[in-house]
């Protein structure tokens, strides 16, 4: 089974990204043949400054590797690395119907959240069906959000294999149905767009304050409280194990312990959780060759599926 995702390099990450999106990408490099790839050309449509976007791309090969995406099991590349996807995207484009870029609701969303309704913008989901069917992959792991896309992937595939022969394998979406939604700061969906967020590779005195600063009610002290309705319990449910979680539940019911005593074992679990990953970041920056080699390494083997699966798919069409 081949497995392919794809993710935009869009600022820092934070805990929301990391079990929603993160924790997901790594284990299914254990399922299958792995390949995630950094959508930089996908980001264009959004990040239109130059150092911005190179800078992002930098942040997210370390974020990744730094949590556990191993390049012997996951070949990890840049998208702009396998520019095979583009004569493939252009191919696919001349058959995608106007109506099905149309009903796309992620470009929809774009569009009313001020976005530029560029062409880019507006034929994104084709690139992104060549990102998938470049290496032929069978399963597609992304948030609901992209599901669309997925299908718009699965309908070219149909109507180019329908005109020209069976060129492409038809890929299914996996949708993360049972990730739960990280509540942030404020009790808001986590989100880097509401400034609510815990970044992962937040540490120290600034992370402190940020715990702090979660939104709990106004019970005193000696009051018993609910752990369900409560984000810093929500938020220690992600990290702590059955154990913990019931015994810190029951001094929330018992009363006596104050909010500020739960973050605190709040913090100590993001720190034990994510210690280890900021050091190997920090390992990693310090070595940028390595990381670079990885990427590269990764893109020839994305690259040389791209290139077999173009070469059937122009010989199809008729332009050899
Ligand atoms: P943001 O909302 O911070 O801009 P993105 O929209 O870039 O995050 O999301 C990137 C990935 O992280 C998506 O797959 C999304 O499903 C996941 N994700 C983002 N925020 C959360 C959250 N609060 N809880 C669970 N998953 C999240
Ligand atoms: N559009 C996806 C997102 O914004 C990123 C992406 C680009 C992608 N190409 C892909 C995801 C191919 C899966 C497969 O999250």
């Amino acid at each position: 089974m081949r497995i392919l995702s794809g993710i935009q390099p869009s600022g820092k990450l934070h805990i929301g990204n990391y079990f929603g999106m993160m924790k997901p990408a790594i284990e299914l490099q254990e399922q299958g043949e792995a390949y995630l790839f950094i959508a930089n050309y996908h980001a264009m449509t959004t990040v239109q400054d130059a150092d911005a976007l190179r800078a992002m791309t930098t942040d997210v090969a370390l974020d990744f590797l730094a949590c556990g995406i191993d390049p012997e099991k996951t070949a990890f590349y840049r998208q702009s690395d396998v520019p095979e996807v583009h004569e493939l995207a252009w191919l696919l484009s001349t058959l995608c119907p106007m109506g099905l870029l149309e009903r796309c609701h992620s470009y929809k969303d774009k569009i009313a959240r001020g976005i530029a309704a560029s062409h880019g913008l507006f034929a994104y989901p084709v690139l992104m069906a060549a990102d998938i069917l470049a290496v032929n992959s069978n399963v597609v792991p992304v948030g609901r959000d992209q599901k669309q896309h997925v299908e718009v992937t699965r309908d070219l595939a149909i109507r180019f294999n329908n005109a020209f022969g069976e060129v492409f394998t038809i890929p299914e979406p996996s949708i993360r149905e049972n990730v739960a939604v990280v509540p942030g700061v404020d009790g808001q969906k986590m989100s880097k767009s509401y400034d609510n967020t815990i970044e992962i590779f937040n540490e120290g005195k600034p992370l402190k304050k940020r715990v702090m600063k979660i939104l709990t009610d106004s019970k005193e002290m000696e009051d018993p409280k609910d752990p369900e309705t409560c984000n810093v319990f929500a938020l220690y449910t992600l990290l702590a194990t059955e154990e913990e979680q019931t015994a810190l539940a029951e001094r929330y019911r018992a009363g006596g312990m104050g909010y500020g005593h739960a973050k605190t074992e709040l913090l100590d679990k993001i720190n034990e959780h994510f210690a280890p990953m900021r050091d190997k970041r920090r390992e990693l920056a310090e070595n940028m060759d390595y990381v670079e080699d990885v990427l590269r390494q990764g893109a020839g083997k994305a690259s040389a599926l791209a290139r077999e699966t173009l070469g059937k798919a122009r010989k199809a069409v008729g332009l050899e």
